[in-house]
């Protein structure tokens, strides 16, 4: 596996893109130092460049070289929740390239919990700027198959880390107001946020608001409907026809999170019509599944 990652250090220095696993889901990254590689991420996933991309970091440690200051929250929040599914959003230091930020003065750091990730920030020394590693508006990866079956050839190296323990995406928190505000649901829960800030906090409420991000998102083919319970699902599945399917896992929303852009990417290579979400309620986890199926709903069906 060393040389694997010395190897993918050279594509990585030489401009190329490597898939990396992390701890929520698979991404995509280049050299966070280097416009051109940056500039690739975009064509690739077919993204507009105003969408600002997640720089990434070996360590709480190598903040000081990407924000130009660190509010008290967000020094906070690095200490409680890194290695993890938590990125801050702080002004950035005059390093942090246009292509990364699309020309905002802010960028969104993030230390993730994969080893093999963070052996791989270590030897590179610099960050990793990278979405997640699918087409825009797509199902995120949580596999290195979900990668290769999404971008095949147009990335240069997938790194195989197994399938992602979090299977959401990590939670966004702009640190540069007060006070802090939740931008996306993620793999940290909100109410894991607010105690660890142990003061106010502007929770997500309806979708969430990053820059760029769409109110439909995480879409697969399948046409998705939402329901509150088991037996809402089934006859919403079963008026759907012979190939309604139902996903969710209530009394296991770790278990739910892990696995929900599987079995979305699952539904659609079984060619299923329709996909009948159980909707958990608006806690722990909870919220972030919610944003997804929403964003999922609103999005889906055929193109
Ligand atoms: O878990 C994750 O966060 C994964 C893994 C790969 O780290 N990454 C990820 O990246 O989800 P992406 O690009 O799919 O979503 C990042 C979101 C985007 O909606 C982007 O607009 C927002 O973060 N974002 C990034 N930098 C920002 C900034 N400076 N201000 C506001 N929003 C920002
Ligand atoms: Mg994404």
């Amino acid at each position: 596996m060393s040389d694997q990652l010395d190897h993918a250090v050279d594509v990585l220095r030489r401009g190329g893109l490597v898939a990396i696993p992390t701890e929520t889901v698979y991404g995509l990254a280049a050299d966070a130092d280097n416009p051109a590689a940056v500039a690739r991420i975009f064509a690739v996933k077919g993204r507009p460049a105003d969408h600002p991309l997640i720089v990434h970091l070996a360590g709480a440690d190598r903040v000081a070289d990407w924000a130009s200051s660190l509010p008290p929250s967000a020094a906070t929040l690095a200490e409680h929740c890194w290695p993890g599914p938590l990125t801050v959003i702080v002004r950035r230091a005059p390093r942090v390239i246009d292509a990364v930020t699309g020309g905002r003065d802010t960028v969104g750091l993030r230390v993730p919990a994969h080893p093999l990730t963070l052996d791989l920030l270590a030897r590179l020394g610099g960050g990793l700027a990278a979405p997640s590693a699918n087409r825009f508006g797509a199902v995120s990866p949580t596999t290195a198959a979900h990668v290769a079956d999404d971008l095949g050839d147009a990335v240069d190296l997938i790194l195989d880390g197994g399938p992602c323990p979090v299977g959401v995406e990590s939670t966004i928190v702009d640190c540069t107001v007060e006070p802090p505000q939740i931008l996306r649901s993620g793999g940290i829960t909100d109410e894991q946020v607010a105690a660890v800030l142990d003061g106010p906090l502007d929770p997500a409420d309806g979708p969430s608001r990053a820059a760029g991000m769409l109110t439909a998102h995480y879409a697969p083919r399948a046409r998705v409907l939402l329901a509150d319970d088991p037996g809402g699902a089934r006859r919403l599945a079963a008026d759907a026809g012979s190939d309604g399917l139902v996903i969710g896992d209530l009394g296991n929303l770790a278990r739910y999170a892990r696995l929900l852009y599987a079995w979305l990417r699952a539904a659609d290579d079984r060619g299923a019509s329709t996909v009948v979400a159980l909707m958990p309620p608006p806690e722990g986890l909870g919220h972030a599944i919610r944003d997804r199926l929403l964003k999922a709903a609103a999005g889906s069906g055929p193109r």
